[in-house]
């Protein structure tokens, strides 16, 4: 097999071929993956059939693993998840066996969002294996977050060069509050930590609009006005669709992304089928 990186022709996006992921990786491939990764952000490699410490051992050729948020927010009720599913390993599910979810997020469209930006070191890179699919919908969006911040308007820049927002950890990236946190009137008094707008990628060099999610997002020093008025106009910009590509899952599919330049949501599905994805993260640095 020949190891091939086509690009998607879109915004972002690399299709990886000619790899079996079970198998151990030369050092000169991983390097070829590094640098497609941070060249085209998402990677794709189709037909893949990885258990989880399979699929945690292709992580870690990239860094040091993550654990899901669940187990970073240290809930009280714990994840929900499986005693049989590894810590780092991160249920995406629908599906409800024996009167319990299996995983995280049900068949909603999940808005868009960054992985884990309401803690101080938010994922570098998150991967996705498909297990499982519904015949149609669920498809997951990708956004290049260089690309936004280079279509911004001088004076919307000026607005937020400098600045940091506060990124909420009570709410979901649909705005459901999170078990053990109060509701809060505002965005402004939301529990969170602060990360710079603008920030620079720690490998590419390369400087990143850096959004979480749009709902109780608050930019420092500004007023609820303000605030609601600048991320929307950011917003506004950072939806067109030529930021955007679109992957449409097939069975076996590993998706990997890079956390600290893109944004995804992923379309709603049918509730009736079943979806279950395996997700594991690399470590990432605080962002500056
Ligand atoms: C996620 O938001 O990380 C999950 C995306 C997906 O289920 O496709």
């Amino acid at each position: 097999m020949t190891l091939e990186i086509t690009p998607m022709g879109a915004a972002l996006g690399a299709v990886v071929s000619g790899l079996d992921l079970s198998q151990k990786l030369a050092a000169e491939t991983v390097e070829r993956l590094r640098n497609a990764w941070l060249e085209h952000i998402v990677l794709v490699y189709h037909g893949q059939d990885l258990s989880d410490p399979q699929l945690l051992d292709f992580t870690r050729y990239f860094g040091e693993l993550e654990y899901p948020p669940s187990k970073l927010l240290n809930y009280s009720q714990g994840s929900g998840q499986k005693d049989d599913i590894p810590l780092e390993i991160n249920v995406i599910s629908n599906v409800i066996e024996n009167g319990k979810k299996i995983g995280q997020l049900g068949n909603a469209e999940a808005k868009w969002h960054t992985d884990t930006p309401f803690v101080e070191r938010p994922p570098a890179a998150s991967i996705l294996h498909a297990w499982e699919l519904p015949p149609s919908g669920g498809n997951t969006c990708f956004m290049n977050m260089y690309a936004v911040l280079e279509a911004l308007p001088a004076e919307l820049l000026a607005k937020i060069d400098g600045k940091k927002c506060k990124h909420d950890v009570s709410h979901t990236s649909d705005g459901v509050l999170r078990h053990d946190y109060d509701d809060s009137p505002d965005a402004k008094s939301c529990p969170g930590p602060w990360h710079p707008m603008i920030r620079t990628h720690p490998d590419s060099g390369r400087k990143a609009l850096y959004l979480g999610k749009r709902a109780w997002a608050y930019i420092e020093g500004t007023t609820t006005e303000e605030n609601e008025e600048i991320l929307d106009a950011i917003w506004a910009i950072a939806e067109r669709p030529e930021f955007v590509y679109e992957h449409v899952w097939t069975q076996g599919d590993v998706l990997m992304w890079d956390n600290r330049c893109a944004m995804h949501r992923r379309d709603e599905f049918d509730g009736s089928q079943r979806r279950i994805m395996h997700r594991s993260q690399l470590r990432g640095d605080i962002p500056v």
